[in-house]
Formats: C-alpha cells, sequence, structure tokens
C-alpha cells in the first residue's frame, strides 16, 4: 500500500515549497491541511492541480473533530506542520490570533496524532513521525558578540509569535516526554525564496522597489537576521525526518547572517539592474528609515553543528546568489503577486504602516 504523509500549513510559504519539492523527490503522497487565511494560497499549489498524490483540504487545525477524522481516512505515516501564524508584527497587533493557532491548534493535533499512534501496530508505531516546524525566535535577542543559538540555548521569546512558537515547542517536547510519542522539532531563522507573502521583508521590499515605493527600514535597520534559502529550509526538514533521532530538536541556519539596511541595498541593487527604472535614478533612494517594531530583537544567529555533523545536513545556497532568483521569481510572477495583494492585504500593509512615522 502506497503511503501517505500529512502537512499541515502546505499553501503558505514554506509549506507549499515543502509540498513541491516533496512531490519532486518522494513517492509518498500528501494530504495537505490548510486553513487558508491571508497567508495560504491555493495558487502556490497550481503546479500539482492534476497530481493524483497531492489533495488540499481546507480545515482549521484547531477543529478537532474534523482533525481526528482525516488522520482516521487516511492514516498518515507522518505529519509535518507548519501551519501558524507567522507575522511578528501581526502578531504585536493580535496577540490572540497566534496563541489560537499556534498553541491551541498544535495541541489539538498532537491530541489526535497521538491517539491515533496510540492504536498503531509494532512496526508502523515505531517509524510514525511528528515533525514541528518551529523557529530560532523562540530563544530571544542576541549581543553583537555572542555565539549563535544552540539546541541547549535557553527560550526567552520576545514577541508574541515567538512566546505562541515557544509555547508549541514545549508541547511537543511534553508530548515526547510524556507520552513516548515519537517527535521532532526544527528551530530555523528567516527563510525567504519564491512564494513569500509580501508582508515579510525581502518580498515587500522587493516589490516597493520594483513599483517606486517608499522602503520602510525600522529603527536604524542595523538589526540582523541570518537568511536561509527556502528550498534549503525544506531539505533540512525532509533530513530531519528520515535521520533524525526521535525527541530531538535540530537548528536550521544559512551562515548568512545581514543586517537588515544590508539586505535591503541589495535588493535595491539587484531590482535596479533586472528591471532599470531611468526616472528613479537609484532604488536606494527609496530608503525610508520609519519608527522601531515595539520590541524589536536585535540579532539572530543559528549554529547549525549538530544538523550538519550529525545529518550531514548543508544548505546548498548562498545569499547573494538565493537572493538573485527570489528577485527574478517575483519578476516573473506577476499574476501570483496580484492575487494575494488582496484588500485585506491592502488594509494590513495601511494598518501597519502609515502609522509609523518616518524618522
Ligand atoms: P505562512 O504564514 O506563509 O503560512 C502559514 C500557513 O498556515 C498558511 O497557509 C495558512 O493558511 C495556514 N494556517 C494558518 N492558521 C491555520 C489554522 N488555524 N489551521 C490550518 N492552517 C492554518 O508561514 P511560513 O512562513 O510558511 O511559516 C511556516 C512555519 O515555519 C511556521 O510554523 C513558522 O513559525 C515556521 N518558520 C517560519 C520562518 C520564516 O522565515 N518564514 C522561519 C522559521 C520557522
Ligand atoms: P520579518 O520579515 O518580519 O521577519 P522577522 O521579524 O520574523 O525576523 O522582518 C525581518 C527584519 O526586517 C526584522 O528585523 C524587521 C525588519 N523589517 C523592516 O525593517 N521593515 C519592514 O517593513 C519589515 C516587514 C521588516
Amino acid at each position: 500500500m502506497s503511503e501517505t504523509i500529512f502537512v499541515t500549513g502546505g499553501a503558505g510559504f514554506i509549506g507549499s515549497n515543502f509540498v513541491l519539492q516533496w512531490l519532486a523527490k518522494k513517492s509518498a503522497a500528501v494530504i495537505n491541511l490548510d486553513a487558508l487565511t491571508y497567508a495560504g494560497n491555493a495558487e502556490s499549489l497550481a503546479p500539482l492541480q492534476h497530481n493524483p498524490k497531492h489533495q488540499l483540504v481546507q480545515v482549521d487545525i484547531c477543529d478537532g473533530d474534523k482533525i481526528a477524522s482525516l488522520i482516521r481516512e487516511h492514516r498518515p505515516t507522518a505529519i509535518v506542520h507548519f501551519a501558524a501564524e507567522s507575522h511578528v508584527d501581526r502578531s504585536i497587533a493580535d496577540p490572540g490570533a497566534f496563541i489560537r493557532t499556534n498553541v491551541q491548534g498544535t495541541l489539538t493535533l498532537l491530541q489526535h496524532a497521538k491517539s491515533y499512534w496510540s492504536g498503531l501496530d509494532t512496526a508502523a508505531k515505531e517509524s510514525f513521525r511528528f515533525l514541528h516546524v518551529s523557529t530560532d525566535e523562540v530563544y530571544g535577542s542576541l549581543g553583537p558578540d555572542d555565539p549563535a543559538f544552540s539546541e541547549t540555548t535557553a527560550y526567552a521569546p520576545n514577541s508574541p509569535y515567538a512566546a505562541s512558537k515557544a509555547g508549541s515547542d514545549h508541547l511537543v517536547r511534553a508530548y515526547h516526554h510524556t507520552y513516548g510519542f515519537p517527535t521532532l522539532t526544527t528551530n530555523c531563522s528567516n527563510n525567504y525564496g519564491p512564494y513569500q507573502f509580501p508582508e515579510k521583508l525581502i518580498p515587500l521590499m522587493i516589490l516597493n522597489a520594483l513599483e517606486g515605493k517608499p522602503l520602510p527600514v525600522y529603527g536604524d535597520g542595523r538589526n540582523v537576521r541570518d537568511w536561509l534559502f527556502v528550498e534549503d529550509h525544506c531539505s533540512a526538514i525532509r533530513t530531519v525526518l528520515e535521520k533524525g533521532r526521535v525527541g530531538e530538536t535540530y537548528n536550521v541556519g544559512g551562515n548568512s547572517e545581514r543586517h537588515n539596511i544590508d539586505v535591503v541595498t541589495t535588493i535595491c541593487d539587484l531590482v535596479d539592474e533586472m528591471s532599470p527604472n531611468p526616472a528613479l535614478e537609484s532604488r536606494r533612494k527609496l530608503i525610508t528609515y520609519v519608527a522601531d517594531r515595539p520590541g524589536h530583537d536585535r540579532r539572530y544567529a543559528i549554529d547549525a553543528t549538530k544538523i550538519s555533523r550529525e545529518l550531514n545536513w548543508q544548505p546548498a545556497e548562498v545569499f547573494e546568489s538565493g537572493l538573485r532568483k527570489t528577485v527574478e521569481w517575483y519578476l516573473n510572477n506577476g499574476p501570483w503577486i496580484e492575487h494575494v495583494r488582496s484588500g485585506a492585504y491592502r488594509d494590513w500593509i495601511r494598518q501597519n504602516y502609515d502609522e509609523r512615522v518616518p524618522q
């Protein structure tokens, strides 16, 4: 009998990249569970329209009855859990939505997955995996000379988003420790690449630069993030699913720490090169420093020694080539961009940026 895995949040940015990559490389079918919130987009899965191994089911992970019945019907051999509210600025505006999906939703999945797993025969029980996709933001903020986050760094989440992800990580840990449920957790740095919703730094800056709009840099622009090309994150998740030790956590990073302002100037130069605009001498002129994000973490950095040494995983892409591919993708995918920029998107842009006075 052919195998099936569940992917939650597989219509979002990383989830859709994961599903596309999975079905290109693996034989197990994918049942894709996604509520299709503002961040979920079935169009990102268009290449799978006629693929019998992919089924998108619109479902909220907080809906326990529906989750239980889908698990009973499809009998997955693994669950890869991406579904989440994922944008820090939105978590500052509305923390409740983050607790509901990220904490309550993860608990609901764990409850029903564990109940199903408990009834499996010994072999199926041993090979079943629940992989929880999380973030480096649970570790808090680093000073300029602090060592990078490792798997033993103490949790110190600073935003409502990070706190909700920390809560979900702890629940996953507790399910392994208490019930022996076969979990794996990955904590990854900032992703970028195709299909990212243009509320996040890189796609927002690419689109604003293309359209000659201001490029809103929070604070002094000297905050540091580690950047990983999304396809490398997906390959790390597959590696952990196949070879990771049950109950363990793995940090995933791109060895690409950059100041925000350097990311933005690089995007300006790439857009100038690939889509010149004679009316604008340089997109760098569009950079506008705006009021900072409250509680803005200064620096994130990942020590990925464990996944590299134990599982032999390394990122394939370097930041500059990955960013070039990303700018190209946004230049070539006008209809996708047009469709995700709904009325709700425009409302968010107004809410988040109109209140940020230029500094
Ligand atoms: P995203 O916001 O692009 O996508 C989230 C997806 O989850 C969407 O398709 C949305 O419709 C779905 N969803 C939201 N609430 C749901 C619910 N209640 N039930 C079912 N589906 C729901 O997020 P992303 O950037 O692709 O991130 C995916 C995961 O990876 C998240 O768990 C996030 O915390 C984690 N992560 C993201 C990054 C990053 O840089 N984007 C880095 C590290 C970890
Ligand atoms: P973001 O993409 O929101 O990811 P995260 O907050 O999860 O790291 O932001 C990346 C960095 O860019 C972060 O330091 C905040 C900053 N930023 C801006 O300066 N301007 C913007 O318009 C956005 C969305 C982010």
